[in-house]
């Protein structure tokens, strides 16, 4: 099979492709092409594939271009990972925010909206292309916000289109593994939104085991979402909510915490990832050396001014150097290409799986996959202030994806004013006065 990854220059591609060299049973790719508007990001990773598959005769053969259509042709999987305006547009995102007093984070909050305006234009260009010159390939999105990009790109390519994410897995597994529990046994009760859902069950043989872990202190000490929120408020809710939801329920302190550090997330990264690759064009031959230093820095530093104002202390080591989006996308080839029936959970059409959401919203649930694609596992039905929160959320989002596909400026105010996280509409009418001035290109795309 032909894998193309669009986006591929970006730092964790050498993920996927380990992942590739690696994972058992794993989807047979022959062919990987990387495709990317910079073609100095494309040599240095590229750099860092090759000396990955050094002493492996039997690795993917990669080849990179900056030639959309090249790249699409005879594709049979598509993976896209874009990042548009690049990490100088997460910092804007953040800190027009921040500087209005809200919250300016990458997908949550008025930042995300920011990320979704301009980036959904663009994912539906990639779309109709996909759809023209790779016609029977399966998209796996993983570009943000993933919840939202994914329900614009089901636009032209329905469920062919499947968005991803390592966050709700990676909760499901550390919360099996606080008790002890064999992943592979685990039946996972999660429901919600992309970067907005809840644990609420983990079922071993027909036996809910989170009530075991609600109690247990020092097992729920385990579970980094745990500590993040605390062991008494992830009692009160019964449930051990995404990471992200740390924005919501503590969103002061996380406010408060960013606008303190010196840098947000999105400045030490631009800082940290042109050094990446400026080393590595200086010194081609150590590009994976290089790679895996950052790599490292990059992945102990995640959510720190959150753990740090929170108390949370350091991630544990399992956690660094856990799956991620590599394994999760890899998990869902595999699931499509070799059709034996599995659970994951994914970002798909909501059909009646989550009662209260529009049929054609986009959740984050348990579903079926087989070479038919995902399918959602129909949910009991969510408590009253998760129901409202996503049901909030995702009008937000709604408004969101016609505003960039419209072009419209109202709806994106709207949107931003109707955010849970912005507290006055005078407020989304400054955050999109202040998004337009700095972001390239809002000013011309939303009329
Ligand atoms: C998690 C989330 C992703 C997000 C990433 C940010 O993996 O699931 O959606 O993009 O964290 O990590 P970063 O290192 O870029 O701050
Ligand atoms: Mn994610």
């Amino acid at each position: 099979m032909r894998l193309t990854v669009l986006g591929g220059g970006g730092f964790r591609v050498p993920l996927i492709y380990r992942q590739l060299l690696t994972q058992e049973p794993g989807p047979d790719v022959r062919d990987v092409v990387l495709h990317d508007l910079d073609e100095g990001r494309l040599a240095a990773v590229h750099a860092v594939l090759e000396q990955m598959a050094a002493d492996r005769p039997d690795a993917p053969k990669v080849r990179t271009t900056t030639d959309l259509d090249e790249a699409l042709d005879g594709a049979d999987f598509v993976f896209s990972a874009i990042r548009v305006a690049g990490l100088a547009g997460r910092t804007v995102d953040e800190r027009v925010a921040l500087d209005l007093g809200v919250l300016g984070q990458e997908t949550t909050g008025p930042g995300g909206l920011a990320y979704a305006l301009r980036t959904i234009p663009v994912c539906l260009d990639l779309a109709d292309r996909v759809a023209r010159r790779a016609p029977n390939a399966w998209v796996i999105n993983f570009t943000n916000p993933a919840g939202m990009v994914t329900e614009a790109m089901r636009r032209r390519l329905g469920d062919r289109v499947i968005g991803i994410c390592d966050s709700p897995i990676g909760l499901g597994e550390r919360a099996a593994r606080a008790l002890g529990l064999d992943v592979a046994r685990v039946t996972m009760d999660y429901v919600g939104l992309n970067h907005l859902g809840w644990l609420r069950g983990l079922r071993v043989d027909g036996v809910d085991r989170l009530p075991d872990l609600l109690a247990d202190d020092a097992a729920l000490g385990r579970v980094e979402e745990a500590r993040l929120l605390g062991p008494d408020w992830v009692r009160s809710l019964g449930a051990i909510p995404n990471e992200y939801l740390y924005y919501y329920y503590f969103n002061r302190e996380a406010v408060a915490s960013i606008r303190e550090a010196p840098a947000t997330r999105g400045e030490f990264l631009r800082q940290q990832q042109e050094g990446f690759y400026a080393a590595v064009a200086r010194r081609p031959g150590a590009a994976l050396e290089i790679w895996t230093r950052t790599r490292a820095e990059r992945d102990s530093t995640y959510m720190a001014e959150s753990r740090d104002s929170a108390g949370a202390g350091e991630r544990r080591q399992e956690d660094v150097a856990g799956g991620g989006y590599q394994r999760v996308a890899l998990d869902l080839m595999a699931g499509i290409s070799g059709g034996r029936a599995s659970t994951m959970i994914l970002n798909v059409r909501n059909g009646s799986a989550v009662p209260g959401l529009p049929a054609d919203a986009v959740v984050e649930v348990p579903c079926v996959v087989d070479a038919a694609g995902a399918r959602p596992i129909a949910t009991e039905p969510l408590e009253g202030s998760m129901l409202g929160l996503v049901q909030q959320v995702k009008a937000v989002e709604q408004l969101g994806i016609e505003a960039a596909a419209s072009g419209s400026a109202a709806a994106a105010v709207k949107a931003l004013a109707l955010h849970p996280l912005v507290d006055s509409v005078h407020t989304a009418r400054q955050l999109l006065a202040g998004y337009r001035e700095r972001l390239p290109g809002l000013a011309d795309l939303l009329r």
